[in-house]
This record gives C-alpha cells, sequence and structure tokens, in this order.
C-alpha cells in the first residue's frame, strides 16, 4: 500500500528522533549529537550516536542505524507499516486507510472497474462455445479442475483484434481509459486501437483487497512471447506485488512458497498447498522480499531446477535474509518445476520435497558437492577445499563450526583438520580484505590523500549522493553500479539515485524502501561525514569516483590468481595422510 506523503512528512514533523529514542536510551547531548548506550547490542561505553540535524542513528560498535522508523522496527521487533502506525499513535495522528490526495484518485477507480468487467468478461468467454480452445487447454493440457478455473478467474481472450475493446465500449468505457488500464494498447501508428490479450488463456492478477491488477496471458501452443503481462499501471506494480499472495496469505501459518510461475503456483494450490505465490514476470525485488515477510517467518523458495533458476534462487537467498526471512531452498529432482513435479510423482511426493526442504547453507554445500566425485581422494579434497572456502563466508561463528563438523562427519576427515581448513580460508579472506585496505591507502597516497580510517570510495559517492541531489546527474552519468565492490552499497546507491531524480529525498522516504541493513550502511556514511571521516566536496567527489574505478580494475586482476594449488595440494596430503592413520570405522 502506497503511504500519502503529507503523511510521512506529518509523521516526521512530530516524531523527533531525540525525543523518540530517549524513551529507550538514555542519551547525553552535546552540540548537535547525541550518545547513549546502545540498546542493540550490549557495552559499556556509549557508542551509540543520535544525529539531530539529519535525523538519524548510527552505533559505532555494532553499525545498527536508521531514521527513527527504522530505530521503531528494530527496538520493537515491527515491520515498516506497522511501525508506521506505532508512531503514528504515539504522536496522535490518524493512520490513512486509504491514500488521499493522491492525483491518481479519480483514475484507480475507474481502471480497478475496467479491470474487472474485463476479467469477467474472459471468464465468461472462457466458459461459453467460444472458450473451447482455452477450456481444451486448461482443463485438458494442464489438468486444472473447474473448481481451480474459477477459484482464480481464469479466462479466455479470443483471437481477433477488437473484441474486448467493443464489448467495454459497450458498457461506455472511452478508448482513452481503456488505455489507461492497458486492455487495449495503441499501434505504432499512434491511431489504432485494439485488445492487448489476443487468444491466450488469462491470469488475473488480484491484490490484497481483493481488486483485479492486471493480467498475464498464456499462448496455447509454443508461439512467443510464451506469457504477455500487463505493464504497469497506476494500480499494477509489478515489484510490489505477487500472485496469489490473496489466498496464500491466509493460509501461510509462518511458510511461504515462492514458484516462479503462475502455473506452478495454481498447481500447487490445486494439490493442496495455498501458501504459494510467485512474483509477476520479474525478478524478486527487495520490496517483494519485504512483503513476503509480513506474512511470514519462512520461505521455501520452489525455482525451477535449472541453471537460471539456481542463480535467481541465490538472489532471492540473500533478498529475504536482508529482509530478516528465513529461507529453505527445495531440491527437485526429475521435474523442471512444482507443476510439472506435482503431475508427475504426485502431491505426496511433494510435501515430502517440501518438508525436506533444506536451509540455504545445506543446499549451497549440496551443490558444491555434486560438482565432486567423492569416492576418490582428490575429489574429496576438492571437495573440502570448496566447501571450506564457502563455510568460511557464513556470517555465524556457530554455523559455521556446526557444519565444519557435518563435513568432517560425512567426508571421513578429522574433525580438526576441517575446521583448520575453514579457519584457513576464513584467514585468507581476511588477509586479501587487509591487503586490499593497505591498497586503498597506498592509491591514496598516490593520489595526494590519504583515505582516512572509516572512509571508503564507494561510502564517499554515497554522502555526496545523499547531501547534493544537484550533483546526481554527475554522479549518475559517471558511475556505473556494478563498480561498487559489495551488493548492499550497490542497491542503497541505485534506491538513492531513484529516489533524488525529483529533488532531495529523505530518510524517512527511504527507510520505506530500503531493507534494515541497508538502513545501517547509509547511516553509517552519515554519522561518519558528521564525524568529520569523510569530505563532501566536488573535489572529493571526482577523487572517490576516480578510486572507485581503480579499486574495480584491482579487484579484477587479483581474482584471476584466486586459488592457488599449493593449498589444494596441502589439503590432499593432509588427508591422504589421516586415511593411513585413522582407526577403522566401527571399533
Ligand atoms: P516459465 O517459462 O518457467 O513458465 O516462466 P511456467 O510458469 O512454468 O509456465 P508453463 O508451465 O510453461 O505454462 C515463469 C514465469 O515467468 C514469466 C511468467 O510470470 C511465468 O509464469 N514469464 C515467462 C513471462 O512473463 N514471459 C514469458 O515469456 C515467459
Ligand atoms: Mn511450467
Amino acid at each position: 500500500m502506497a503511504i500519502p506523503q503529507s503523511f510521512l512528512d506529518e509523521l516526521k514533523m512530530s516524531c523527533d528522533i531525540g525525543q523518540v529514542v530517549s524513551s529507550y536510551v538514555q542519551l547525553r547531548r552535546s552540540g548537535r549529537t547525541s550518545k547513549g548506550l546502545c540498546p542493540f547490542h550490549s557495552e559499556k561505553t556509549p557508542s551509540f550516536h543520535v544525529y539531530h540535524e539529519n535525523q538519524s542513528f548510527y552505533c559505532f560498535g555494532c553499525g545498527a542505524g536508521g531514521d527513527v522508523i527504522s530505530f521503531i522496527m528494530r527496538i520493537e521487533n515491527l515491520g515498516y507499516i506497522e511501525a508506521l502506525k506505532f508512531l503514528a499513535e504515539r504522536a496522535g495522528i490518524p493512520f490513512p486507510e486509504e491514500e488521499r490526495e493522491d492525483p491518481g484518485l479519480r483514475v484507480k477507480p475507474m481502471i480497478y472497474e475496467i479491470n474487472r468487467a474485463a476479467a469477467r468478461y474472459f471468464h465468461n468467454i472462457l466458459k461459453s462455445p467460444a472458450g473451447e480452445a482455452g477450456r481444451r487447454y486448461l482443463l485438458g493440457e494442464r489438468q486444472l479442475s473447474p473448481a481451480t478455473v474459477t477459484k482464480y478467474g481464469l479466462g479466455f481472450a479470443p483471437q481477433g483484434w477488437d473484441n474486448l475493446r467493443a464489448y467495454l465500449r459497450g458498457k461506455g468505457y472511452s478508448d482513452e481509459q481503456m488505455l489507461a488500464a492497458s486492455v487495449v494498447s495503441r499501434g505504432r501508428d499512434g491511431k489504432s486501437v485494439y485488445d492487448t490479450f489476443r487468444n491466450r488463456v488469462i491470469f488475473p492478477i488480484i491484490d490484497l483487497r481483493k481488486n483485479v491488477i492486471g493480467f498475464g496471458g498464456r499462448v496455447m501452443d509454443d508461439s512467443k512471447p510464451k506469457y504477455l503481462n500487463s505493464p504497469d499501471t497506476p494500480v499494477f506494480k509489478k515489484s510490489r506485488n505477487l500472485f496469489s499472495l490473496n489466498f496464500a496469505k491466509n493460509k501461510a501459518e509462518g511458510t511461504l512458497i515462492l514458484a516462479e510461475g503462475y502455473m506452478d503456483v495454481i498447481a500447487m494450490h490445486q494439490a493442496g498447498f495455498e501458501n504459494a505465490v510467485a512474483t509477476l514476470g520479474t525478478a524478486l525485488t527487495p520490496e517483494q522480499a519485504r512483503l513476503m515477510g509480513t506474512y511470514c517467518k519462512e520461505v521455501v523458495i520452489a525455482y525451477d531446477s535449472d541453471g537460471p533458476g539456481r542463480t535467481a534462487t541465490s538472489r532471492a537467498v540473500g533478498l529475504l535474509d536482508d529482509a530478516g526471512v528465513k529461507t529453505r531452498v527445495l531440491d527437485m529432482k526429475g521435474a523442471k518445476d512444482p507443476d510439472e513435479f506435482i503431475k508427475k510423482f504426485g502431491r505426496d511426493r511433494f510435501k515430502l520435497l517440501l518438508d525436506s526442504a533444506r536451509g540455504a547453507t545445506e543446499y549451497g554445500l549440496k551443490a558444491i558437492r555434486e560438482k565432486y566425485d567423492l569416492g576418490d581422494a582428490a575429489g574429496k579434497a576438492g571437495y573440502l577445499q570448496e566447501a571450506a572456502v564457502f563455510l568460511a563466508g557464513l556470517p555465524s561463528r556457530v554455523e559455521r563450526e556446526v557444519y565444519a563438523g557435518r563435513l568432517a562427519e560425512e567426508t571421513g576427515v578429522l574433525p580438526e583438520a576441517v575446521r583448520e581448513s575453514v579457519n584457513g580460508a576464513a584467514r585468507r579472506a581476511f588477509k586479501r580484505a587487509e591487503k586490499k585496505a593497505s591498497l586503498d591507502l597506498e592509491m591514496g597516497r598516490m593520489g595526494g590523500r590519504p583515505l582516512r580510517p572509516g572512509e571508503s570510495a564507494g561510502d564517499g559517492i554515497l554522502g555526496c549522493l545523499y547531501y547534493h541531489p544537484d550533483w546526481r546527474e554527475k554522479i549518475v552519468s559517471a558511475v556505473d553500479p556494478a563498480l561498487f565492490p559489495d551488493a548492499g552499497q550497490r542497491a542503497v546507491f541505485e534506491t538513492l539515485a531513484e529516489k533524488q531524480k525529483t529533488g532531495e529525498c529523505t530518510m524517512t522516504e527511504l527507510s520505506g524502501v530500503l531493507s534494515l541493513e541497508q538502513m545501517n550502511r547509509l547511516s553509517g556514511v552519515l554519522a561518519r561525514v558528521s564525524e568529520g571521516y569523510f569530505s563532501i566536496s566536488p573535489e572529493a567527489l571526482d577523487d572517490y569516483i576516480r578510486r572507485l574505478r581503480d579499486e574495480a580494475r584491482k579487484k579484477e586482476v587479483a581474482a584471476a590468481g584466486e586459488l592457488s594449488g599449493d593449498d589444494y595440494r596441502a589439503l590432499a596430503e593432509r588427508i591422504r595422510r589421516e586415511k593411513q592413520v585413522k582407526p577403522p570405522a566401527g571399533r
């Protein structure tokens, strides 16, 4: 739901961060900054800072940071909307139930009406003699039951350019209105207007308020494009909605299933797994991850079992993780997607598959294991080496140790040896980071000015962009987001660049679109600027941009020599030795 800017402005005015934080933390003010003991980690000397000037907070001890909304989200453990409600109540401001003052106010209800009429039309056609081809496809080929077809309101758009348009004209709608809903499209000549969906089965997309917000349409043969989706309209934002969430939200019981396709969701639903959702023809967005997080604690990712599906899976794991949602990953064998799996093996096998879906770490280890032949020593050593690097990258020490133990058990290598190679990999990663930092310093000297502690080129650019929307053009044209070494930094950069398009944007607006992690990062930058670690000036900006480019190039060179053959050989040798001394199993 879109929160009206006027409400956010009012909320921001009445919720001073100093006052709000003071109800949880004893603050000491000096000048424009207040300090206190951080409520998010335990400490004896205050490293929790509140910056009154830009209404942000940042803890130099644990890195938590953000604005007043993210503070409440963290400390009260609330989602974004709930935090807004919490603060609104505290400040005595009524929470807006519907969008008011929105320029789309008049057009939106009209689009909802047209969409509903169109959905009804498509559905009725499907049930009529003219829908024969669609029925054959959905009920026959795709084996959907009439009940499923009715529940999802599936439909059929007949062959021809002017069916829906003529129908809607008969109901009094103009071409302009139909174009606004995108149920008709304008030809290249700029004059002709024709039905957007022709000779396709139709999947209406319904939001949480039961409005028809858009459509997906599938061909019934192998022609392209396979699916056609409504473009974004004032009521349809693909990045913010999920297919079937209207049904799934009531059946979640803590868990949602995330699939790639409409048909996967419908097939799962028909088989009794009603907590499934899918994105709307695009990759998962941070907003969708957060949206899911408000309805569940855990998501089982049920993407296609092919290469792109795997890539999309690890992306989704990252986004859901950022949104504080646990993930498990379905490990599908013998079928490309859930729809096909259920058809081939039945619902009971699918249930087993769901229940046995493991966490992302296990999924990652399994993917590595499958690359090696564990039957011989070299394969085993290779597996151990790659798995050690993977485990070394896990943020939690406890998790690292648990999996190192399992790895030892599985390969028959002594636990100490495995732990040692995981630690070794962690040490090497750390050394690489250190080397990079000293390289930065070196380059700093070369560039005339050493970087100060806590200052990095990427963060410097974020600072410049935040404080100077007027520099946006220059920054955006000079900085390719791919240059940012860190995905979180890149995401903050992209969001900020997008938001600053229409002028200065505040922390409060940003906390509606950035994850808590990303808010930490941004407020860390702002805090460091306030503490004088960062320079914000046109000269500094040029310097940051140059450094960012240099770093990216250096990294490319370094990555090539990453895995040394020596490490690999040493591990193989150790395994061979251990094989000789290890007592036979069972004694
Ligand atoms: P898939 O090609 O995996 O389709 O695309 P599917 O859901 O398994 O469909 P069936 O079983 O062949 O009918 C997954 C999703 O990607 C989007 C759609 O949302 C689809 O459900 N997609 C796919 C498009 O938007 N356009 C396309 O041309 C293809
Ligand atoms: Mn499919």
